[in-house]
């Protein structure tokens, strides 16, 4: 007997009959172009270290990170996002390995400038956490406190030289009040007023971060709950937003990314620059642990946690996966 007649003609499932229907009908792509790739560069090391917390992330060697840049490149990626891991001893209090024109990230920017110019975007971390022997995205005051204004001179040098090694865009990843506007008139007072800013808007204290920790080799012994966002506000998110947009910033970015759409969201609704996501470490372990026991399958999770982050608001999402999936697609 045929129930026609009792509901409406409309049949959603008439679009998913086929998988050309199905692409054709798709609101969300992925496209290479909206891929970015965080990759790590070691000081000291002869040969490429795998992050046991990231299998299939390494510290690179200056030169596998020029090969990686070389792959991102062919496979249509847009950028890379640059992290300086020096060697232990170069760590001091002020995190003056950051601005020595020959600590290593400099050297890899100017590197990985050398070997691909312009056809990828370089990105530079700029941040002191990688540097100081405590850990911290800043310096301390008598009291082991961070202090913000004198972080934010630290900061202004940090813009400088990644800037003169050749970077096209700063990523302040810091947390401190003030960052962006400090940052473009440094970068405006040494003549590279064409260098961008994607500022770390919506930065929350995440517990996601802790395979990241193991790939810098951090030595943060507490938390950064003083400076990065509590994981429950959202409106907080928005404040942040409209202050790094009054301060200058040419993209904002709301990380981590999964745990975050609802934030990352709203951000794109008020944002009128382009708006990235970072799928952090933790969200890249869980996805390849499960995947390592058989419980998910990886390829399709990966894809479906990034399609998810665009369809949230993300044009470019910052991902260690990258490479492999700008192949794919
Ligand atoms: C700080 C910084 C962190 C990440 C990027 N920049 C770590 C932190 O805030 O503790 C995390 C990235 C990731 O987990 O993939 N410079």
């Amino acid at each position: 007997m045929s129930t026609y007649g009792s509901f409406p003609g409309s049949r959603p499932r008439r679009l998913r009959t086929t998988p050309v229907m199905r692409r054709m009908v798709a609101e969300t792509r992925l496209h290479p172009a909206d891929l970015v790739l965080p990759a790590f560069v070691r000081e000291g090391i002869g040969a490429p270290v795998e992050i046991g917390a990231m299998p299939g992330v390494f510290q690179h060697t200056r030169d596998s990170l020029r090969k990686a840049a070389v792959e991102a490149v062919e496979a249509g990626v847009s950028g890379i996002m640059l992290y300086g891991v020096p060697e232990e001893a170069k760590k001091d209090g002020l995190g003056t390995a950051g601005t020595d024109p020959d600590g290593i990230l400099q050297v890899a920017l100017r590197d990985v400038r050398a070997e691909v110019g312009d056809d990828l975007i370089i990105m530079s971390d700029l941040c002191l956490d990688e540097f100081t022997d405590h850990g911290h995205c800043g310096v301390l005051d008598e009291q082991g406190r961070v202090d913000n204004d004198a972080t934010l001179e630290r900061y202004a040098e940090m813009a400088q030289v990644q800037a003169d090694a050749g970077a096209h865009v700063l990523g302040p990843s810091g947390m401190m009040d003030g960052q962006i506007g400090v940052v473009r008139d440094a970068l405006d007072q040494t003549g590279h007023e064409d260098v961008a800013m994607l500022a770390y808007t919506a930065k929350y204290s995440s517990a996601f971060y802790g395979p990241f920790r193991e790939a810098v080799g951090s030595s943060l012994k507490g938390d950064r709950k003083t400076y990065q966002q509590d994981p429950g506000n959202a409106r907080e998110a928005l404040r942040e937003l409209a202050l790094d947009l009054e301060e200058g910033a040419d993209m904002v970015m709301v990380k981590p990314a999964g745990p975050y759409l609802d934030i990352l969201a709203r951000v794109a609704e008020a944002a009128d620059v382009p708006v990235a996501a970072y799928q952090i470490s933790g969200e890249y372990a869980m996805i390849e642990a499960a995947a390592e026991r058989g419980w998910i399958d990886r390829d399709k999770a990966i894809l479906e946690s990034l399609l998810g982050i665009k369809r949230a608001g993300a044009q470019m999402i910052l991902t260690y996966w990258a490479t492999e999936v700008a192949r794919q697609l």
